[in-house]
Parts: C-alpha cells; structure tokens; sequence
C-alpha cells in the first residue's frame, strides 16, 4: 500500500501540444516545491508526448523550496539538472499485442516510450466501445509488460436497488479473476461513478458514500481473493474532484488516492488539490481531542 496518496492527473485529449503538457509539468512542479515530494504524482498524457516527456523529465527533483522554486521564464528553459523525475501513464492500451493493427499503441510500445502505468476501462472508453472482455484482455496484456494499471469501474447511475452494485462486482471480478493472484496489487483500483465524471455542477460523490463503497469493493476482495489482495490493493476515487472537495473526499473516503480529470488540466488547479489533501483532518482530530502525553 503506498505511504503517500496517489495523484493521477488524466489530462485526456485536453493537451494538443508537447510544449504545452512540458510547461504543465514544469508549472506543477514549481507551484509545489517541495509539497510535490508528499504524493505520488502521475501524468496521463496524451500517447505522442509519452517518450519526450520521459526523456525530459527522468532527472532527479532538486527544488529547494517553493519559495526559491522559481516559475521558468516564458521562453527559457530550465536546466535539466533542475527537472524533477515524473511517472507517466498511458491513458489506455491495446489489447493486442502487435502485427496488423492499425492504430493500436501495444504494451511494449507503451512502455518503451515511458509510460510505467496505465489506465484501462475508463468510461470514455468504455463508452467508445470498450467491452468487459476487452479490459480483461487488456489488463492482461499490460501485466505482461510489467505495466501497473490503474483499472476504472463505476456504475453509470444509482438506482434505489443493488443493480449499481451488481456492475461493480461485475467490473472487479471480471478482472481479478482473470489473473493470477501475485499480479493483483499491479493493479490500483479507480472507483470512478460515471454520473461523476464531467459532470457539469462538478457533483462528485461525497465522502460518506465513497467511503461505504471502498469497505464493499475490500470486502469483495477479501472474500473472493484474500486478505493479501484486499489489503494489497490501492483504490483511488475519481468524478469531479475538486480543490474544495479533494480534501475531505480522500481522507474521509479513506481512499488511497485520487484520479483527476478537469481540475488537472491546468497546472494551477492541479497543485490546490495536491496541497488540499496534505492536510489530513482525521490526524487533526487526533490532535484536538488527543490527551496530551503528560496528562496519561
Ligand atoms: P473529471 O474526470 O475530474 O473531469 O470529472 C475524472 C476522470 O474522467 O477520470
């Protein structure tokens, strides 16, 4: 289980330009100085600016501190020196793995170009034809290439019965029951509801509700993979994640993460989310209503 939440930054189709997602990161960076070494942050974007990203930014992270973090003058470059180490995922993956396939990226191709993670079953994939045995396939295939993967289930809606949670056994099982139990923690889960995600008045799901449905997806795997599974697995929450609601949605969801659409797509927003949940409220609580050592 990781020690530092989890930040992926899914920036879509939103940046066109390898200039543009090079000063993202830059900006990203400088805006958090040393904040950015508390979580574990990783950039999906898009497929052609993987390998000049990760040739870019594979040096080691040496910002002092974020007031001498100084924000690159437009124009200049940073020495490479300066550049800090970035993880990179792909946003999806073929599930073939090469030969005639016109327009398929396969896991080698991913993995050469940099990318050390990646996003399977996103509902904009699934929307644009993905099916439940192409995910498995998928899955399976990144595995193969030592690729982590980030696998997103949500239900399209709620309904007042358990339909909504039937989808989510479907979506984990389909999955996990199809690899070999040792590859299950390569796998983070990203509950991601699909009603959530885009949505326009930005109606994440709130902390309590997350929170009932990360025990229903351990308990899921407790039961039908074990303890080292359930346990082993990460699970991160993505839909509308806010700088106001990031907060209050990980530390009180009691995920391990979050996977960030919209909000990541500028640097600016981005850097208030990963500084918003920094600051855990339930070791806060510890420490109001704690009995100072020399009172026991
Ligand atoms: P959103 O997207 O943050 O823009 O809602 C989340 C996602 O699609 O992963």
């Amino acid at each position: 289980m990781p020690s530092k939440p989890i930040v992926v930054a899914n920036w879509k189709a939103s940046t066109l330009t390898l200039k543009e997602a090079e000063k993202k990161i830059i900006d990203t960076y400088a805006q958090l100085g040393r904040d950015a070494a508390k979580v574990n942050l990783v950039f999906a974007p898009t497929y052609t600016h993987l390998a000049m990203l990760s040739a870019l930014f594979a040096g080691s992270i040496s910002w002092k501190s974020k007031k001498n973090a100084k924000k690159p003058k437009k124009g200049k470059k940073v020495a490479s020196s300066k550049l800090p180490k970035v993880t990179l995922a792909g946003q999806d993956i073929s599930m073939f793995e090469g030969g005639s396939k016109t327009g398929e990226v396969p896991a080698e191709a991913l993995k050469d170009a940099g990318a050390t993670r990646v996003i399977i079953g996103h509902s904009e994939r699934r929307e644009m034809g993905d099916t439940r045995d192409d995910i498995v396939a998928k899955v399976k295939m990144a595995l193969a290439y030592r690729l982590d993967v980030i696998l997103c289930i949500g239900e399209k809606e709620r309904d007042s019965g358990v339909e909504y949670l039937k989808t989510i056994i479907d979506q984990v099982t389909s999955v996990f029951g199809a690899i070999d139990k040792k590859s299950h923690s390569s796998i983070t889960i990203a509950y991601e509801p699909v009603w959530a995600i885009n949505n326009k008045e930005n109606k994440s799901l709130d902390a309590h509700g997350l929170h009932s449905m990360v025990v229903f997806i351990r308990k899921l795997l407790l039961e039908r993979y074990g303890e080292t599974t359930s346990k082993g697995v990460a699970i991160l929450y993505g839909g509308s994640v806010t700088p106001d609601n990031a907060q209050d949605i990980l530390w009180n969801g009691e995920v391990q993460g979050l996977l960030i659409g919209r909000v990541s797509f500028e640097a600016e927003s981005l850097a208030k989310v990963v500084r918003a949940i920094l600051i855990n409220p339930k070791k806060n609580i510890l420490k109001t209503y704690g009995v100072p050592k020399k009172h026991i």
